[in-house]
């Protein structure tokens, strides 16, 4: 077996509060660190633990059972977690009775150096996800310390792993932990592209992609429990690839065929690597109305120099190229983008060279990363992280506010504009959330384009379509009001 999956039992006595956890009222709470993919992972779980018979509460404090789904993208994010285990291990000392789960990817990378914390009982990593509830199940009867992390990660995974995935997705997405009427699904795992910066292809392992078929009834059953939107998901979506004998399923294929699907009106796909960008999937994108006219394709720097040492395999030039090439066959397309300042080396001219690229980009929004060494990764081993925090905080500052006056002006032309939007539901941010005159609490939703638009209706509406026309524009917002 060379994918194997490490179980180990660290047996310790059973203390006398086990027969307190009665089986029907075992409460869990599952708290989300990390991206789309991560979210969807929790969502995930949360069904299986449902499904058997595992209590979700909102609340850590009356759980017999805490998860913590993590993320090794950057440091902070790992630092979060391990404050948040500092904090469950203080808990712990008067509740010892309670289960304290580390799965995702930052279980995967640390493994048993996570498991020797105090706080933690289960260390689970993204490929182990089908076997929680079975593992939890047994940590509430034993009492055992547990380790369910893939050895060899970057070993193809064996079919029977594959098919047990498969089917745990399958199974377990539905539109109940989503955004109503909305869900994500996953098209592809891992991701083989090896950017230097990147712990991804070491935590998630290597490039799968999922069958069309697969992937189609798994979106026609979200459908029939009222989903509209699909997000297809993939570290580098449009790199999907399905072999079935001498057929050949690329991405655009597979957005033709969720887009026959009755009910699903819109379908997005994130994320897109700007290598090898496969022109058909314009045109899927300007053929048929379901898809939505927004790219997530980062750059994540305008410097030759830099894409070179971060393994990203194009030039700025060709990237601005692909832009542009999206735009002309896509005229309505909104593209988003996620840069890394402060990457080993970066100088003012090549930071200049980001801030160059971002205003001919003209992007709808932009996510900047200042850099963070991950262990084992090839930056890190080989390059020093020589940019002080301060000039990483300084470029990010910088580069969003370039972005910022970007969409600022571009937003104007909403103004006066009806769009669609599928909503999402309240809007969370407090000084936004004011009812207007006939008591309709603020609402958010979305255009096809992804832009965010904030207006006045009943909260009955999540989950539905709705027409706004927009009366003011901001960099990040749009704000109107409800066509009725
Ligand atoms: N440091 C900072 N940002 C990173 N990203 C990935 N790895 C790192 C890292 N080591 C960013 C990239 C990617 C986004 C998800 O996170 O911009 O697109
Ligand atoms: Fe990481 Fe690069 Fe893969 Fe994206 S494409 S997940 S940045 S290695």
């Amino acid at each position: 077996m060379d994918r194997r999956v490490f179980f180990r039992f660290l047996e310790f006595s059973i203390p006398l509060w086990y027969d307190s956890v009665s089986m029907n009222t075992r409460k869990f709470h599952v708290k989300n660190f990390g991206c789309q993919m991560n979210k969807l992972d929790s969502a995930l779980v949360v069904s299986a633990l449902r499904q058997s018979g595992f209590i979700p509460t909102e609340h850590a404090s009356e759980a017999d059972i805490v998860l913590i789904n993590t993320c090794s993208v950057r440091r902070h994010a790992e630092d979060r977690v391990l404050s948040h285990l500092g904090h469950l291990k203080h808990i712990k000392e008067n509740r010892p009775e309670l289960v304290v789960a580390v799965i995702g990817c930052m279980a995967q990378r640390l493994g048993s150096d996570l498991l020797s914390h105090e706080a933690v009982d289960l260390v689970a990593g993204p490929a182990q996800l089908p076997d929680i509830p079975r593992l939890i199940e047994e940590i509430l009867e034993r009492r055992t310390k547990t380790l369910a992390v893939t050895d060899k990660i970057r070993t193809a995974a064996e079919p029977g792993q594959l098919h047990a995935l498969d089917q745990f997705e399958y199974a377990y997405d539905s539109d109940a932990n989503h955004i109503p009427g909305q869900a994500f699904v996953r098209a592809m795992r891992g991701c083989n592209q090896f950017c230097t910066y990147c712990i991804v292809p070491y935590v998630r392992g290597p490039e799968e992609s999922r069958s069309p078929h697969v992937l189609v009834e798994q979106a026609k059953k979200l459908a029939d429990q009222g989903v509209r939107q699909i997000t297809l998901l993939g570290q580098t979506i449009n790199s999907y690839s399905y072999r079935n004998g001498d057929r050949h399923y690329g991405l655009a294929d597979l957005l033709e065929m969720t887009a026959r699907i009755d009910g699903i009106e819109w379908i997005r796909f994130i994320t897109s690597h700007p290598g090898r960008f496969d022109e058909a999937i314009l045109h899927a994108m300007a053929d048929i109305d379901k898809i939505c006219p927004y790219l997530h394709i980062p750059a994540q720097s305008g410097s030759d120099r830099i894409l070179k040492a971060m393994h990203r395999g194009y030039t700025a030039r060709q990237y601005l190229d692909l832009l542009a090439q999206a735009r002309q066959i896509v005229p309505e397309i909104a593209i988003a983008g996620d840069f890394i300042v402060g990457f080993p080396g970066e100088t003012e001219d090549d930071f200049e060279a980001t801030v160059g690229l971002v205003r001919e980009a003209r992007y709808k929004n932009c996510f900047v990363f200042k850099y963070s060494p991950r262990p084992g990764t090839r930056a890190d081993s080989k390059m020093a992280d020589t940019i002080p925090e301060a000039v990483k905080k300084e470029r990010n500052l910088g580069l969003l506010e370039v972005q910022n006056e970007i969409s600022e002006t571009d937003n104007q032309r909403f103004v006066e504009q009806e769009v669609k939007v599928l909503v999402e539901g309240l809007s969370k941010k407090p000084h936004l959330n004011q009812a207007d005159e006939g008591g309709k609490p603020q609402l958010i939703g979305r255009t096809a384009t992804d832009f965010i638009v904030v207006f006045n209706g009943p909260e009955s509406l999540a989950g539905q379509f709705a027409k706004v026309r927009i009366e003011k524009a901001g960099a990040l917002t749009l704000f109107g009001t409800r066509i009725e």
